[in-house]
């Protein structure tokens, strides 16, 4: 095995956790660190240098992988300035804030052959991967209908953070992506969406711009439908993707942190690696300020542990691939950068249907 060295562009709360994650993995050294705010402090932390613009960490030649992890808006520079490089890349999610950001991400590393993987992180999810599984296996028979709801309360902060800002963040449904993606996944990209809702009560100077109540309505072929909520106004607060099929359903509850089959009778299953992780979960969404659905921490934070357990699961994944790991073929549109563009193309699409107040094809916004 060869050793990898990863440049870390953004080490926030996510950037600095992926970064102590890849140095404790076997044949992997993170060398560089480029972040505005923090970066002497985080490269001490992880024992690399510090770059002093993201061209620089990208054309390091001890750089041959370029984690994304800054603030959503600003993921497309250096996925460009990595490609240009020839260096693989890895970009939290959301990749970008529009289809044609995606499109261009793509084609650029596609052209130089680099990988680029999107931070879609509950494809690394113990409950996830079971329920996959379960139904490629047929227990649930065809999938006819997936609800999600990822809904908590926002209270006044001491700041408003940026993840809170739609030109920054892109709102909950850009910045949650991942039930919109994870409802892709299993049932491709849908033919006519709609989206209505809005900026509620969470308005004025101490909050955001996002809106903060959000529902959606998937139209997929062959009469298969989605539906989904997001939001910071709900004070009954949910978290969970429930999957309905012809001979069962599948229930992934991250509010409560368990998975269950239902098919004759019900079957439960762990979410996260561990019961202890569970139990972590779901207590600390009864005990949060704000919920755990809403809320992702702040740069001086560590992840919970079923978080980096997740994490860890993620890059060990990417680390394989870069050591010549063969991809599944499932996992094919997440390592190119199509899977996450195809959920941004939702997004977008529904993004018009609430500005113009109709159903939009899906299609109409992918050019
Ligand atoms: N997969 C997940 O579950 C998950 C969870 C949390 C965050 N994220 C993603 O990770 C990314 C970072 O989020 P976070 O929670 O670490 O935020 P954060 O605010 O904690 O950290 C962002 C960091 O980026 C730095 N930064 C700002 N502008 C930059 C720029 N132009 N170039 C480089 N760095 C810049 C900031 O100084 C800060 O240290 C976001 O894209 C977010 O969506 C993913």
């Amino acid at each position: 095995m060869s050793l990898i060295r990863y440049g870390i562009v953004g080490t926030g709360y996510f950037g600095a956790e992926l970064g102590r994650i890849l140095n404790n993995l076997d044949h992997a050294k993170v060398t560089s660190v480029y972040d505005p705010s923090n970066s002497e402090d985080i490269a001490d932390e992880l024992g690399c240098e510090s770059s002093s613009t993201i061209e620089e960490l990208c054309s390091r030649e001890d750089v041959d992988t370029v984690i994304v992890a800054s603030p959503n808006s600003t993921h497309k520079e250096p996925v460009l300035l990595a490609a240009k490089y020839g260096k693989n890349v890895f970009c939290e999610k959301p990749i970008a804030l529009n289809f044609q950001d995606c499109e261009e991400m793509i084609q650029r590393t596609k052209e130089e052959n680099v990988v680029f993987m999107a931070g879609h992180i509950m494809n690394f999810m113990n409950g996830v991967r079971r329920a996959k599984q379960i139904i490629n296996e047929g227990v649930i028979g065809d999938i006819l209908f997936c609800h999600a709801e990822r809904n908590g309360w926002e209270e006044v902060q001491e700041t408003v953070s940026w993840k809170k800002l739609r030109d920054i963040s892109g709102g909950h449904l850009y910045h949650h992506i991942h039930e919109l993606d994870f409802i892709q996944f299993l049932m491709g990209v849908p033919e006519r969406v709609s989206m209505s809702g809005g900026n509620v009560v969470h308005t004025g100077e101490q909050f955001g711009d996002e809106d903060d109540m959000l529902f959606i309505t998937l139209e997929f072929s062959g009469k298969r439908f989605a539906t989904l909520q997001y939001g910071s106004a709900f004070r009954w607060s949910d978290h969970f993707v429930k999957i309905q099929g012809t001979l069962g359903a599948i229930l992934i509850d991250m509010q409560n942190a368990k998975m269950i089959l239902k098919t004759t009778n019900e079957e439960e299953y762990i979410l996260h690696e561990t019961k202890e992780e569970d139990e972590d979960r779901a207590q600390l969404n009864k005990n949060s300020e704000m919920d755990s659905a809403i809320m992702y921490g702040r740069p001086n934070q560590r992840p919970p542990q079923w978080l980096q357990s997740m994490m860890i699961n993620e890059m060990r994944y990417l680390h394989s691939v870069l050591q010549g790991k063969e991809i599944e073929d499932e996992f094919k549109p997440l390592l190119d950068g199509t899977a996450a563009r195809d959920s941004i193309a939702t997004a977008d699409a529904l993004t018009l249907s609430l500005q113009e107040d109709r159903k939009v094809s899906v299609v109409e916004v992918m050019k």
